[in-house]
């Protein structure tokens, strides 16, 4: 269902970790011919700049201050999203564990996520995106043309995060406590906490498979085009 139409969509994927944005939005940019922004990544990549320059997570002048003198790119024409910082491909390190921590430490940050809200505008603007992350039907494009929440239960969300890291045991405890003071501090920060747009389609993912949400959203996005 490549989208040969003039007018190129803003696509909105908003919901918590584990929920299953990343690989919906990537198939369904695929499936569209459109660009699969990831904006965690960008949060990510900033924060792994702060560890590498031992700048505190709670500083945020300090924080404001390295991402200005960053270069942070997404480039999903390689295969996947790539994420550039200062030129240097850090897709697989923005992963790891004490990125994971920072990032979610970092975006609570009111400049911080101002900086990169401007960033994430520029980089949609042109519209053939589909972009995922927690404030985008809320911030980043509040007028975008499809806007979806996509949830799970918590207790699958976290099962599928382990499952994805192959984590087990003791660790899986260490790392399912991590993921939910995460979401603790997603939801609850002052600034863009994670919430549902009030125009937003709330879709539960927790007992549905991958191909059926994405046919859910598809669906949408055909109505938004033919209405
Ligand atoms: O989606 P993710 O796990 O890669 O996001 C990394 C962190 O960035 C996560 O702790 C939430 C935060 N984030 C955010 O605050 N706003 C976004 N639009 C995207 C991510």
């Amino acid at each position: 269902m490549t989208d040969a139409s003039p007018r190129k969509l803003i696509i909105a994927i908003d919901g918590p970790a584990g929920a299953g944005k990343s690989t919906i939005a990537s198939r369904l940019a695929r499936k569209l011919g459109y660009v699969n922004l990831e904006s965690g990544a960008m949060y990510r990549a900033l924060a792994l700049k702060a560890i590498e320059w031992d700048t505190s997570f709670d500083d945020e002048a300090a924080l404001l201050k390295l991402a200005h003198e960053s270069r942070i790119e997404l480039d999903p024409s390689i295969g996947g999203n790539h994420v550039l910082l200062d030129g240097s491909d850090v897709s697989a390190r923005i992963r790891e564990r004490d990125v994971t921590e920072a990032a979610s430490r970092v975006s609570v940050h009111p400049q911080v996520r101002e900086w990169m809200v401007a960033r994430q505008r520029e980089m949609g603007l042109g519209g053939g995106v589909v972009m995922e992350g927690r404030d985008i039907g809320t911030k980043v494009f509040p007028d975008a043309d499809v806007k979806i929440f996509l949830d799970a239960d918590p207790v699958i969300r976290e099962q599928r995060r382990l499952d994805q890291q192959k984590a087990k045991g003791a660790s899986a405890q260490a790392m399912g406590a991590e993921l939910r003071d995460r979401d603790r501090r997603d939801r609850t920060r002052a600034a863009s906490p994670l919430v549902a747009a009030e125009d937003a389609i709330v879709l539960d993912s927790t007992s549905l498979t991958e191909d059926e949400v994405l046919a859910q959203i598809e669906e949408l996005v055909r109505e938004k085009r033919s209405g």
